[in-house]
């Protein structure tokens, strides 16, 4: 996989793609990122990539043409143009499924805007596709662009020293993961779920998924496709073998631990 990156920034986004597994994921081939800088197209003394909007405000906008010329430096190698904006498509784990997918063996430009954002036209005529990594405004496209390669990475063969552990991290079933415990077995006055450490794979699966389900309902209702009573009960069944305090010990709510105890409906 080779993804590119438009950016005025390009040493601070190879540092940041130099750490960590993504790094070592680069140093082994398992996918490229190139980056071009506009800045290197421009053809003034200033070497400026931008200029006052028409019609006034403030900011500066992105010049259209270094940004073409930058893309299409790139020629064949610059496969499906995305550029990272408020107004794109919401990035969510199951985009960085599909890209991972898509672009094994096509390749992908990630284009940063900068400054007050790019002229429309560049976007209207150079740009495949629109996407924004959430409902705020970045300085930059290049920690969104950052954002994007580091989730797509994940689902890359050989990225991952735990193959397994995309399957099972927060949103593999549309879920949160349920939270985590190392050693020592208490620590800050609380103690690792006893479950955890009795060797019960069996239990531990089950344990671990009702907790996902139960933290997804306390914090992300939002990602439950339907309410299914019956499921629910059941997990309910499986958190009420854990003590109460064990439970808070996982992150959940008073409310939520006592209703989960309370009542067999649950939430
Ligand atoms: N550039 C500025 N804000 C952004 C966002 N939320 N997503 C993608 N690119 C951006």
């Amino acid at each position: 996989m080779r993804i590119n990156v438009i950016t005025l920034f390009p040493d601070a986004v190879s540092d940041f793609l130099s750490w960590g597994v993504v790094g070592q994921a680069m140093k082994h081939k398992i996918f490229q990122v190139n980056t071009v800088n506009p800045r290197d197209f421009t053809e003034d003394v200033h070497k400026s990539v931008d200029d006052r909007p028409y019609g006034g405000g403030d900011g500066m906008i992105m010049r259209a043409e270094p940004l073409k010329k930058a893309v299409d430096s790139l020629g064949e190698y610059a496969g499906t143009r995305v550029y990272l904006s408020p107004h794109g498509e919401l990035w969510n784990d199951g985009l960085a499924r599909e890209f991972a997918c898509q672009f094994k063996t096509s390749n992908l430009t990630l284009i940063c805007g900068r400054y007050g954002g790019v002229d429309q036209r560049f976007i209207n005529s150079e740009v495949d596709r629109v996407v924004s990594v959430g409902d705020y405004v970045l300085s930059g496209g290049e920690i969104a662009a950052l954002a994007m390669i580091d989730s797509i990475a994940r689902f890359l063969p050989g990225v991952l020293g735990n193959e397994k552990s995309k399957e099972t991290d927060s949103f593999a079933n549309g879920l949160l993961e349920a939270p985590q415990f190392t050693r020592p077995p208490t620590v800050l006055g609380q103690n690792v779920p006893t479950v955890l450490r009795g060797g019960d794979h069996k239990s531990i699966d089950a344990f671990r998924a009702a907790l996902g389900l139960a933290v997804s309902r306390e914090r992300r209702p939002d990602l439950l496709a339907s309410d299914d009573d019956r499921l629910w009960r059941e997990m309910c069944e499986i958190l009420r073998t854990v003590p109460a305090e064990e439970l808070r010990t996982c992150g959940l709510s008073a409310e939520s631990v006592n209703s989960i105890y309370s009542s067999s409906k649950g939430l």
